[in-house]
């Protein structure tokens, strides 16, 4: 018999498509199991604050197709001191919760491990983020809605690009991460993609322009991550303008609209496993660690390793982008 009777979930960190989803997924999969479930709203703000609520299977009806996320999420500050993790603790116990489950990013897993170390709770995370940047996952919740939209946008600006020749930066998310940039480039058919993992070559963007143009053949769709070291897009685009002069450069920046909509049957099906995991692990007295799917099965990573360890982009990829874009 297991010790878990009353768990509690939160979201944390930057939202993602297809958290409603796995919120879901917690719930359902918990009562199936006779658990009493907790909300936390706004993440560890919540926590400290005492703002949390039961949640029943209904009150998590009609959730799955929705972006967002109904229990709110922040990046808190006070977490990080010593004083706030001690203010969470005294909700933990005030509402006898057994165990815990986060949902979000690198900055969520590192609370979620530290929190965990420090006060002996129980705590499982759940891959939650737009970036696909958390190692010891293969995908995280929200990253295939984000690539489709941004693949959509950039869809319609080529339409308009191709129209007028002219050679448009598109950037999208992605402070330290360039899986987004990688993977809308290549699903767009992009001509160059800028990344923050890789040095980035202007040098050999200026001289393929110059090698497109004299071939009359259009290049018109540069992508660019948030993160990209050598600018962002409207740097890298004044650049191009000012080595090429007769160069027509526009500029687009997806920016949010990745983080919202309704979340891919992909981000469904991957959060609603990536939840019932997370119960089940609980439920097996699984702690300080974080569900992942690897080669389509799910797998246990501990948060120390979540945290510290890279989840780089595969070279291969970023090496056939560049042949199919020649
Ligand atoms: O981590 C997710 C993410 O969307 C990044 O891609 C982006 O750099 C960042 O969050 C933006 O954060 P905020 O919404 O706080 O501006």
């Amino acid at each position: 018999m297991s010790k878990i009777k009353r768990i509690a979930v939160f979201t944390s960190g930057g939202d993602a498509p297809g958290m409603n989803a796995a919120i879901r997924s917690v719930v359902r999969s918990a009562t199936f199991h006779d658990l009493h479930v907790f909300g936390i709203m706004q993440g560890y703000h919540g926590l400290i604050e005492g703002s949390i609520k039961r949640l029943e299977r209904k009150d998590v009806g009609n959730i799955i197709q929705r972006g967002g996320t109904i229990l709110k999420t922040a990046r808190s500050k006070e977490f990080m001191f010593p004083e706030g993790r001690q203010k969470a603790y005294e909700s933990v116990q005030a509402f006898e919760l057994d165990g815990l489950v986060a949902i979000g990013g690198n900055g969520t897993y590192a609370g979620a491990h530290k929190f965990g170390e420090e006060f002996g709770i129980p705590m499982i995370g759940i891959p939650g983020t737009i970036d696909n940047d958390i190692y010891g996952t293969d995908f995280t919740i929200g990253f295939d809605t984000a690539i489709n939209t941004s693949i959509e946008a950039v869809d319609r600006i080529r339409d308009t690009a191709d129209s007028h020749n002219r050679l448009f930066f598109i950037e999208v998310m992605g402070r330290h991460s360039g899986y987004i940039a990688l993977y809308t480039g290549i699903g767009s058919g992009a001509g160059t993609i800028f990344l923050p993992e890789t040095e980035s070559n202007f040098q050999q963007l200026i001289d393929l322009l110059k090698k497109e143009g004299r071939r009359k053949k259009l290049f018109n769709l540069v992508i660019v991550a948030e993160g990209n070291k050598n600018g962002d897009a409207m740097e890298l685009a004044e650049k191009v303008k000012k080595e090429i002069k007769d160069i027509d450069t526009r500029v687009a920046i997806i920016g949010h609209l990745q983080r919202g909509g309704s979340p891919t049957a992909n981000d469904r099906v991957l959060a609603s496993r990536l939840g019932h995991s997370a119960v089940e692990g609980l439920l097996e007295g699984k702690s300080g660690c974080a569900v992942g799917i690897k080669n389509n099965v799910i797998e246990f990573t501990p948060l120390e390793d979540a945290i510290s360890k890279p989840n780089p982009l595969n070279k291969d990829l970023i090496k056939m982008a560049e042949i199919l874009a020649m």
